[in-house]
Parts: C-alpha cells; sequence; structure tokens
C-alpha cells in the first residue's frame, strides 16, 4: 500500500512544482472558505490515504501560498531546490531521530560531515561546533544560551546548575535594530527586553562601532554582544571586524545573527562585508533562507564546541552515549527528538557544490539590483536603502500610496511583497532569495509594481 500512497504523494508535488511558477503568487481564498473546505468533526472511522490526500490537495489548493515559486518576495524567503524537497521525502521515509548516535549512526555521521562543510564554506573556525535547529530563531536562543553559559562561566558561576536568579548581572548589548528573534531567545534566556541595551545605528541600520566601543568602556563584568549580518530590511552588515575587537578586548562574547546575510562569506566579492565574521564567537543563521531547503532548517554554530555542549546537552540512563567520536545530536540544539533534516543540506552540498551555493547569493544579489534599478527609474517611485545585498526598500510616493501599491501586487498576484516601516516610512520589502528567479521574473514583477502604482 505504501507505494501507491507515495506516488500519489509524488503526483500531487510534481504537479504543484510544475504549475507553482503559473500560480497567483499569494493565497486567494478566506480564512471561512478554507475552515468550510477542511474542517468538520474529527473522524469516527478511516478513509482510504489515497482519497485523503488528494482530498487534501484539492481543499487546501486555494490556500497553499507559491513561497516555492520565483516571484515571491515577502518577508526573506527561500524556495527549495528540487534535489532537497527530495531528500525531505527520504528524511520522512527513513524517519530518524537523530538525538542520539545509535537511533541514526547515518544522520549523526551526515551531522558531523555537513558540520565540517559549513564551516569550510562560510571559513569559520574548524574546531566549531554545528547544531542543526528549526530555524534563526532557534540558532540565535542556543548560541544566546551558550554565550550566557560562558560569560558566567569565567566569573565562577555555572548557570546551568545555579541558575539565573542570583547570578552575577551579564550585560547585553545590541545595536539598535537588532531581529525581534534574537530579543525573543534573549528573554526565554532570562534577559527582559529593558536589560538589552541598544546601540545607535546609522542609516543602513548597520551597529556603530564607536557608539558600541564607549558603551563598553562605561562597565566591566559579564557581557554579550548581539551583532548582525543582514539586516531583515536593509541587508546591511554591522562592522564586524571592529564590534569583535572592541569586544573581546573587554572580554565579551560576541554572537552574530546572520539569518541570511552570513551567506554573502560565501562570494568572494560579498564577503568584505561580513570581514571579520571568522573571529565572533557564535553564529545564528538559517538554511531555509539562502540555502533555499525546506522549511525548517537552521544551524547554530559556536566557535568553542564546549559552552555550546554545556549549554544544551542533558543526561539520562535511557539515553547511552557511545564514544567521544559517535555524534549526539540533541547535545547541540534545544530539543531531544528530531528529524533528520540535515538530510537535505547533505543533498544540497553535493549536488551543487561550493561554486552553486555561491551562484544563488551572486544571482539573488544582482536581481535585487535589477528591480531597484527598473522600479527607480518610475518618477514617483525611491529605493529607501543601500541594495548592498538582496533587500530593497520601495516607496512609492508617501505612506498612504504605499499601502495601496502594496495591497494592489498582492491581489494582482505576479508577485508578492510586504510592507514594514523603515525610518518611520511606509516601505515594500522586496527580499530575492529563491534559486529559480529569473531576469524574466524580475522584469515582469517590476512592471506589475509599476502597473499598480500608476492607477494611484
Ligand atoms: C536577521 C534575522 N534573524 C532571525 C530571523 C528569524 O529566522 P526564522 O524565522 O527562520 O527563525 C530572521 C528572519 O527573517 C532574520 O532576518
Amino acid at each position: 500500500m505504501h507505494k501507491q500512497v507515495l506516488e500519489t504523494a509524488h503526483r500531487i508535488a510534481t504537479k504543484y512544482l510544475d504549475e507553482v511558477a503559473a500560480r497567483h503568487v499569494g493565497g486567494s481564498t478566506t480564512r471561512n472558505a478554507l475552515c468550510d473546505a477542511l474542517g468538520g468533526p474529527m473522524p469516527q472511522g478511516s478513509s482510504d490515504p489515497i482519497a485523503v490526500l488528494n482530498d487534501l490537495a484539492a481543499r487546501a489548493d486555494a490556500g497553499i501560498v507559491a513561497n516555492a515559486g520565483p516571484r515571491y518576495f515577502g518577508f526573506v524567503t527561500g524556495g527549495a531546490v528540487p534535489v532537497t524537497v527530495a531528500a525531505d521525502w527520504i528524511a520522512s521515509a527513513w524517519d530518524q531521530n537523530s538525538a542520539l548516535y545509535l537511533q541514526s549512526p547515518a544522520a549523526a555521521v551526515i551531522e558531523d560531515v555537513v558540520s565540517g562543510w559549513i564551516l569550510e564554506l562560510l571559513d569559520l573556525p574548524r574546531t566549531a561546533s554545528v547544531g542543526f535547529v528549526t530555524g534563526c530563531h532557534m540558532a540565535n536562543f542556543t548560541c544566546l544560551a551558550a554565550a550566557r553559559h560562558e560569560v558566567l562561566r569565567r566569573v565562577g558561576w555555572n548557570v546551568e546548575t545555579r541558575g539565573l536568579q542570583k547570578a552575577p548581572r551579564v550585560r547585553v548589548i545590541a545595536g539598535g535594530e537588532i531581529h525581534v528573534s534574537a530579543v525573543g531567545a534573549l528573554r526565554y534566556l532570562g534577559f527582559g527586553t529593558e536589560e538589552i541595551e541598544l546601540i545607535p545605528v546609522d542609516g543602513q541600520g548597520r551597529m556603530r562601532a564607536d557608539a558600541l566601543e564607549a558603551a563598553l568602556a562605561k562597565s566591566a563584568g559579564p557581557t554579550i554582544v548581539c551583532a548582525q549580518a543582514g539586516n531583515v530590511s536593509t541587508g546591511a552588515c554591522d562592522p564586524l571586524d571592529a564590534i569583535v575587537r572592541s569586544a573581546h578586548a573587554r572580554g565579551a562574547w560576541v554572537h552574530v545573527d546572520g539569518a541570511f546575510g552570513l551567506w554573502a562569506a560565501t562570494v568572494p566579492e560579498l564577503r568584505s562585508q561580513v570581514k571579520g565574521i571568522e573571529t565572533a564567537d557564535s553564529w545564528a543563521t538559517d538554511a531555509h533562507k539562502w540555502l533555499n531547503v525546506p522549511y525548517d532548517s537552521g544551524l547554530a554554530i559556536v566557535a568553542d564546541a564546549a559552552p555550546h555542549r554545556a549549554a544544551m546537552s542533558m543526561k539520562a540512563s535511557y539515553l547511552p552515549r557511545g564514544t567521544d567520536e559517535e555524534r549526539i545530536g540533541m547535545d547541540w540544539v534545544p530539543e531531544s527528538s528530531r528529524r533528520s533534516r540535515v538530510l537535505p543540506l547533505y543533498a544540497l552540498f553535493r549536488s551543487l557544490g561550493r561554486d552553486g551555493i555561491a551562484d544563488i547569493v551572486r544571482r539573488n544579489c544582482a536581481l535585487a539590483r535589477r528591480i531597484a534599478d527598473r522600479l527607480s527609474k518610475e518618477p514617483g517611485i525611491t529605493i529607501l536603502n543601500d541594495v548592498v545585498l538582496n533587500q530593497v526598500l520601495v516607496q512609492f510616493t508617501d505612506d498612504e500610496t504605499t499601502r495601496r501599491v502594496i495591497a494592489a501586487v498582492q491581489a494582482e498576484g505576479t508577485c508578492w511583497a510586504g510592507g514594514a516601516f523603515w525610518q518611520n516610512k511606509q516601505v515594500m520589502r522586496v527580499s530575492v532569495s529563491n534559486w529559480s528567479t529569473t531576469e524574466g521574473d524580475i522584469d515582469r514583477s517590476a512592471d506589475a509594481m509599476i502597473r499598480c502604482f500608476r492607477v494611484f
């Protein structure tokens, strides 16, 4: 039976991907319609699984957003290179638990192999440890837990055993444009949002290194500095080399949230934007953004494996450990049982190699500049950021017109871009992060945006 069931899924998925580039890019229905189509009481008895799958595909269809396609520019959203989707299917079929070596020796070794490749690709310290988490939010959490452990250990406090309530005070310093997920991670770790010392930023959202230096000089003690590679709005990267130099001179830990910007390190002509990145203490990033593997996939990387393991690992007699070489996946992540989400990454790296990864990043950046150029030629449209990576902030005359254009573009369906505020101005955010986007997609999308704008 499994053969027919899986073949049904295969048919549904390949049909979807064959047609994804031609779909209305946003969802084209209402919540009520979806509830009517998908809801109903809990079934009492069984149904034919093939009918269940066909029915699911038909009933959910109008609520599926085409973010796997080439003209979805919302948030920072990668697609999924086909080999990574296929590897993800295999991961589900194998159904491996990546918690312990003996639960899946293959998954454990593949995590070790991919960890090594990632450190090579990003040129980070080869001794760093890597945890395979759900996304950059959890990567921030994992890395900052390691940071919290280490800065307190250095003053003789074991936060894992003694907790935070009576611990020496830890200063947490971040750029004023810190991403909300890093703030969330700090909250989970016992640091209140009002305790974060925010450092002024420049016009592109980069932490000002001189202001950080002044803040660090104010007091000593355990300190964590949260820097950023790739501002979620502008794509700009903090001046990491200066930040790390100042912070390390005072014994502070530097964490880098590089959800997408970290991958600039893979392209020789972009690497200067993350200069000094290899000198930081921890790095959080996503694979489901610029690496274009399916949701969900993130990476927590820590230069010194000891605090990483100390912050995450747990022991119980029924969870056996083997030899030191046998990787315990759960030592590096905030979860125990976990799918083998490393498999799509392994397939990606084997399939594309270094050159293929750099090509996606390079191409997306060129396409971001292309859409910025096309849009800025239209009177009334202004690009508000320096397009240094894949992010473009667009203003259409004023706030109200920008809001209307965003709504019109989303309704029209050629492409999808969301809104946000940047420096108190309403903007349309365009993030070019999909492996399959072409110049033709960019031109079609720019034309659609300009058409929508001209109506107002
Ligand atoms: C800089 C930055 N950090 C963290 C995140 C959170 O990533 P995720 O939602 O994949 O966990 C994002 C998402 O856009 C981001 O841009």
